[in-house]
């Protein structure tokens, strides 16, 4: 079986050559420790990791590490990361260490990705080639059932095509499940009867690991047609419980809090690049990678080989659809798009709810924005007979 091939950049710390450091990743992830052990026996030894190589790379170095594919569990994300991903964040020899990337055999990819994936889910709206347009329900704490239901309901008249929760919003008493989820969809039931749009609502059901799957369903049964999960707090063995839940048959929208205190560094940590794949083997529908143009600190390039991660072939899996989120208005739009394309979708929390005639206003101008940008009109010609996009850019401009 071919090997996990992880790739890192590194800083060697003082005293420690580079491929000193290189190696002492590889023993410590596989049969080695800090010294030399009676017990690495022979047929040990066979699990020993390789440094395919070491190369300069900016401040530091980057290094590809062969794994033995028989050290990892098929199927078992947690332990795959706790080789590639494990101790080696710690080792005094290293100043500082990132993974980059992850390369997986195929015999370690038992998973069967997206069910929806992005086909999947444009068949459930009803679009083709343009961007959909999402919104995160704002304040993001704090409303009631009927508020936040009103509130959905009039961003799904507005035109957007998703909407979902916050991620620190769950079930508590001022806004639960149990009365959230049935007021929401009874309001884009009205919605649907007035548009003859279907909106999808992301429910988030992040949770303990012993409560999320029944969680999932009973807001299933209480109509949800979306779930969404924080993922790095609840943990990827969450996605999976989630997605491989044969009475889950909705799509799963996957938000990422807490990413950045990985992410972030570009010296030390682990990039969104192995979080984007696992999180598509895992069965994401959807997943945050970031925006190009918004309050979050992003790097392009990373960004755009994130967004390749979960749209191009990969081990014949369905796409996930990239979320762009986080800072963005219709004066962005164009920024967003021309850069990540039209596969992706685009979620506004501020810049609908805070449009100066309300949220159905602001929904109308993003979907305004998008469609200036699908027209090849640029924007602000285009808000010259649409009023609700004018109204927008006066407020927030288009930078
Ligand atoms: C989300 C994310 C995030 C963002 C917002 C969007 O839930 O989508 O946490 O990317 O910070 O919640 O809100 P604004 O559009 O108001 O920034
Ligand atoms: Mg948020």
């Amino acid at each position: 079986m071919p090997d996990v091939i992880a790739t890192y950049f590194f800083i060697p710390e003082q005293g420690t050559t580079p491929d000193e450091a290189a190696q002492a990743i590889c023993e410590e992830e596989t049969t080695g420790t800090w010294t030399d052990i009676s017990t690495r026996t022979a047929y040990v030894q066979r699990l020993d990791g390789t440094v395919e190589s070491v190369e300069e790379a900016g401040e530091g170095y980057v290094t590809n590490i062969h794994f033995p594919a028989e050290i990892f569990e098929p199927g078992n994300i947690p332990q795959y990361l706790s080789v590639v991903a494990g101790n080696l964040f710690g080792l005094s020899r290293l100043s500082a260490v990132r993974l980059l990337d992850i390369d997986l055999p195929d015999e370690l990819v038992p998973f069967k990705g997206p069910k929806f994936g992005i086909q999947g889910i444009r068949r459930l709206i009803g679009t083709k080639r343009r961007p959909h347009v999402g919104t995160i329900i704002k304040p993001k704490v704090g409303l009631t059932p009927e508020d936040t239901a009103a509130v959905a309901y009039q961003a799904a008249v507005g035109g957007v095509d998703f909407i979902k929760d916050d991620e620190t919003l769950t079930s508590q008493a001022f806004c639960p499940i149990d009365e959230r989820v049935p007021a929401v969809m009874a309001q884009l039931d009205e919605a649907k009867s007035e548009t003859g749009r279907q909106v999808l609502y992301a429910v988030n059901v992040s949770d303990r690991a012993d409560r999320i799957v029944k969680r999932a369903e009973h807001a299933i049964d209480l109509g949800a047609n979306t779930l969404m999960v924080d993922v790095i707090t609840c943990g990827f063995a969450a996605l999976q419980a989630l997605s491989e839940e044969p009475g889950i048959r909705v799509p799963i929208h996957v938000h990422r809090t807490m990413h950045a205190a990985m992410t972030r560094n570009p010296h030390h940590g682990v990039a969104m690049r192995p979080i984007a794949r696992i999180v598509r083997m895992l069965g994401g529908d959807q997943l945050h990678t970031g925006t190009v143009s918004g309050k979050m600190e992003h790097n392009l390039d990373e960004l755009l080989g994130d967004n390749s991660a979960l749209t191009g072939a990969s081990y014949g899996m369905k796409a996930t659809f990239p979320v762009a989120s986080g800072g963005l208005h219709p004066g962005k739009v164009y920024a967003e798009l021309s850069n990540l394309g039209t596969d992706v979708v685009l979620q506004a929390g501020g810049g609908i709810h805070g449009h100066p005639d309300g949220t159905a206003a602001g929904a109308r101008a993003m979907r305004q924005a998008v469609d200036a940008f699908m027209a090849g009109v640029h924007v602000e010609s285009y808000a010259k007979d649409h009023y609700e996009l004018e109204r927008a850019l006066s407020k927030w401009g288009t930078h």
